[in-house]
């Protein structure tokens, strides 16, 4: 199944910038700005992007930690991972890594910042859970997480086909998952914010370690 779930990005990845900048009328990467913004800026520092992608977020991260700051992202996707590379080939001390969000190949308390964008929703439950525990554990105390997904639509319809798209890509339980979001994070985390987007749609909760 593992197995299957990459080859879906593996093959998404072809056209998967097109789609974004499509379906959310982002062509320049405004929203993964955004997310980056609610970080404050390090001379140094390290942050971890799980589930990365084409590494859109990766150059605006890039930004918040300085000349000899480091930034990883990680993808289980070589597709999705192969597309990232040539974005961030240029940048210094960007780096790329394969690997699963429920079990992150990172030592314990590597990193200042955790980020994930429109990403999290999308893991199959038992990912899910785990990668909240794999978030926390990278973590440096006092860290942050910063998970930036679509809001749950208003109107029903479109909530609905929302909610088809998740069961399509096989997130198990994420329905259950959103139910109890804000709880679930304020379980795991010592303070937890929700802020919304300008341009709506999107909210970014911000999670103190
Ligand atoms: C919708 S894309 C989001 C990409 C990127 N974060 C963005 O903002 O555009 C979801 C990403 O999650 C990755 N992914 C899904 N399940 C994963 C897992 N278990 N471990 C690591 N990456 C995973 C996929 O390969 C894909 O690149």
């Amino acid at each position: 199944m593992g197995r299957l779930r990459r080859s879906y990005y593996d093959r998404f990845s072809r056209f998967y910038d097109r789609f974004v900048a499509l379906h959310s009328s982002d062509t320049t990467g405004l929203a993964r700005k955004f997310l980056a913004d609610r970080l404050p800026p390090r001379d140094a520092g390290s942050i971890l992007d799980v589930c990365t992608g084409t590494a859109t977020l990766l150059p605006h991260l890039k930004e918040k930690v300085g000349r000899d700051g480091r930034v990883v992202g990680v993808d289980f996707s070589r597709g999705m991972l192969k597309v990232a590379s040539a974005k961030v080939r240029s940048l210094p001390n960007v780096h790329l890594v394969e690997g699963d969000a429920g079990n992150l190949p990172f030592a314990a308390e590597t990193f200042d910042a955790v980020t994930c964008s429109h990403a999290f929703y999308e893991l199959k439950g038992k990912t899910r859970e785990g990668a909240l525990q794999e978030i926390l554990r990278v973590l440096r105390p006092g860290g942050t997480f910063l998970m930036m997904e679509h809001d749950v639509p208003a109107n029903p319809v479109v909530r609905a086909l929302f909610y088809l798209r998740l069961t399509l890509v096989g997130a198990g339980r994420a329905v259950a998952f959103l139910r109890r979001e804000e709880e679930t994070l304020k379980g795991c985390f010592a303070k937890v914010e929700k802020v919304e987007t300008p341009a709506g749609r999107s909210k970014v909760m911000v999670c103190w370690k």
